[in-house]
């Protein structure tokens, strides 16, 4: 039986796209059972429908309070049956809830070499504080905003011509590669978390 994901995305979804390739090998091993964002009509949404790939939204806006959206959110993945919930540009911070339930089994892709630079705009602060290196980091989601333990990073160079859009571009190749790679041995080989130290055999 292949494993399943569920990945929740905000946006493009490009990253999204180099899981939905992968998994269109069987012998990748890995099915993506559902995507879903916070909002309606982004682009992620539409690159799951083309793959044939079951969506849903749950938008903050339509529920009483975060909480309730938080318990939602929960509800929806955990309907899908996940082995593992990944964030590819999901631009939200999942609460107490989710994290109960998913906890250690939701992975988070961020756009520079955690600790530093976290939050929303990791290219853009790393272009501002003048750094030559930065790159991407995958990493078990905890209750802090980017804190939890590393499972890969990939380093990335900053060019002298950078702009956020062509450095965020340059990282989210290194994302795609990532992701398809580390996420696919997680769900293959297993995974093991020791206080902050993720080991994948
Ligand atoms: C990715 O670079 C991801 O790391 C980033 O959003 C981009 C999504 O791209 N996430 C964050 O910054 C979260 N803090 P995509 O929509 O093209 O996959």
């Amino acid at each position: 039986m292949p494993a399943r994901l569920v990945v929740l995305v905000s946006g493009t979804g490009s990253t999204l796209q180099a899981l939905l390739d992968a998994t269109a090998d069987p012998s990748y091993g890995v099915v993506v059972a559902a995507v879903g964002a916070d909002r309606a009509g982004c682009e992620g949404l539409r690159r799951a429908e083309r793959a044939g790939v079951p969506t849903f939204v749950c938008r903050v806006a339509d529920h009483d309070d975060r909480a309730a959206w938080d318990r939602a959110l929960a509800d929806h993945c955990a309907g899908f049956g996940p082995d593992l919930v990944v964030s590819a540009g999901f631009m939200k911070l999942a609460g107490p809830v989710f994290l109960d339930r998913f906890g250690g089994r939701f992975v988070n892709s961020h756009p520079a070499l955690l600790p530093a630079f976290p939050g929303m705009h990791g290219p853009r602060d790393a272009l501002a504080y003048g750094v030559k290196v930065t790159g991407c980091t995958l990493f078990i989601v905890d209750a802090g905003i980017d804190t939890g333990p590393v499972a890969a990073q990939r380093a990335v160079e900053v060019h002298d011509e950078d702009d956020e859009q062509s450095l965020h571009e340059r990282i989210k190749l290194a994302e795609r590669g990532m992701l398809v790679d580390v996420v696919g041995r997680m769900l293959r080989e297993g995974y093991r978390v020791t206080g902050r130290k993720v080991t994948i055999p």
